[in-house]
């Protein structure tokens, strides 16, 4: 067939129903994910836990295919926060991260339950322990380290070196400061460590690296405190596929060096293995994610052939924020052969707005339907109205069936928070 299929559905089919620009999103390949990290992880190792990085992707659908999976939420924001408790998820599931959360997401994680808060900085934890004391509650907390260790991605989604913004930096004996605050405080109740190292990892040298900075810091709580880390949440980060030529990894690619390396260090230093939480969230959801747009004008300026899409970077701005590289075919030529290298560009007003430089398709035509791959990540997460544009649909696909899971903006929804001063509507 010389279409593109997602699960069973035409992708011209859906392009033709709700639209381009379309986010489709394949449920079965988000279940899949889930079932291997279940499979390879989950029950593999005993004392362990998968939270879902909710900054990928959390549309409300989102929360109720993951707490059938089991799969917690990894949340950042009081909205991430509300999401998950509208949408009934179990918030003893839910962990709060965070580089500067406020007062009032710190109040609403401790009033619906945040089963675990990762402290950030010593006024976070400060904060948190005022509002614990008002609520008369208690709170269950990690610390996010800073394990200074170099990541192999782009410097914007790098965040585990010296001078990251992220964490608590283990220089100085400051982070032994922070942690007897934490200890000597009857609402705070300490349970581990938590580090991050940054998305989109490939090689996992930078997640071993890390593990061992943070195991040898659980050995030195161990022996100056007296106290035992219950839990290690190693993050997330773990890359998957964008282009043909990318190698695809199986959860246990990433997960088994750094479970093997836990094992051995708890075991020869007669430490308790504590209980290893990941948080991933582009690896679950990412190549579940297809963008359909349709081609308009097309144009050759010097020797660049381009093709204009219908969208561009206000619902992918990942190739204008961080030169992120992405595949995509024609859905209606799917077996015709490449013929001409072409770019193709946003119809937004910035020069950075090109979603792909130099692909090789076939011969793209004004109203073809350009299929962009693994867009299921941090593309409808970031989305934004720039140049007035509506954000797109959201589809999910099931086998054969197609169901609208967010609705297209429209432009009247690009007006419903605009005041206009009563002075000014007298002119
Ligand atoms: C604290 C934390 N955990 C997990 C993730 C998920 O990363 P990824 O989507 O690359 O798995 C992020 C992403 O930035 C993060 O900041």
């Amino acid at each position: 067939m010389n279409t593109l299929m997602i699960e069973k559905v035409k992708a011209i089919d859906l392009a033709q129903k709700y639209g381009t620009p379309l986010y489709v999103i394949s449920e079965t390949q988000i279940r899949r994910k889930c079932q291997e990290i279940h499979r390879d992880f989950l029950k593999k190792y005993p004392h362990t836990k998968a939270v879902y990085a909710s900054k990928a992707f959390l549309p409300s659908a989102m929360c109720y295919i993951l707490k059938e999976e089991e799969i917690g939420l990894d949340v950042v924001s009081g909205g991430e926060i509300y999401t998950a408790f509208k949408n009934n998820f179990p918030m003893d599931h839910v962990e709060f991260n965070g580089n500067n959360k406020t007062l009032e997401e710190i109040e609403l994680a401790v009033k619906t339950g945040v089963g675990r808060i990762i402290v950030d900085n010593l006024q976070e934890l400060k904060t948190l322990e005022k509002v614990c004391q008002s609520h008369n509650t208690t709170a269950n907390i990690l610390f996010r380290i800073v394990p200074d260790v170099e990541s192999d991605t782009h410097d914007y989604i790098s965040t585990g070196h010296k001078t990251s913004k992220f964490g608590i930096s283990l220089e100085n004996n400051y982070f032994f400061e922070v942690l007897k605050e934490a200890l000597a405080s009857p609402h705070l109740i300490f349970k581990g460590i938590h580090f991050h190292i940054g998305s989109q990892l490939l090689i996992i040298d930078s997640h071993v690296n890390a593990t061992k900075k943070a195991l040898s810091l659980i050995e030195d709580i161990y022996l100056k405190l007296n106290t035992e880390v219950e839990e290690l949440n190693i993050g997330g980060g773990f890359g998957i596929q964008y282009l043909p030529n990318d190698p695809v990894h199986a959860i246990s690619y990433f997960l088994n060096p750094c479970m093997t390396l836990i094992d051995d260090f708890c075991r020869e230093h007669h430490l308790k293995r504590p209980k290893i939480i990941i948080e991933p969230g582009r690896w679950i959801i990412g190549e579940a994610g297809t963008t359909l747009y349709t081609i308009g004008s097309i144009k050759e300026n010097g020797q660049v052939t381009y093709a204009s899409i219908d969208g561009g970077m206000t619902d992918n701005i990942r190739p204008s924020l961080y030169q992120a590289k992405y595949h995509a075919v024609i859905a209606n030529k799917l077996n015709e052969s490449p013929l001409k290298e072409v770019t193709i560009s946003g119809k937004f007003c910035e020069s950075s707005d090109l979603l792909i430089k130099n692909i090789k398709l076939p011969l793209v035509e004004t109203g073809d339907i350009l299929a962009v791959m693994s867009t299921g990540a941090y593309n409808y997460s970031m989305a934004n109205n720039y140049n007035k544009q509506p954000i797109p649909a959201v589809v999910l696909v099931h086998d054969n069936v197609h169901e609208l899971i967010v609705k297209r903006q429209t432009y009247e929804d690009l007006l419903m928070q605009d005041i206009i001063p009563k002075r000014l509507e007298q002119v």
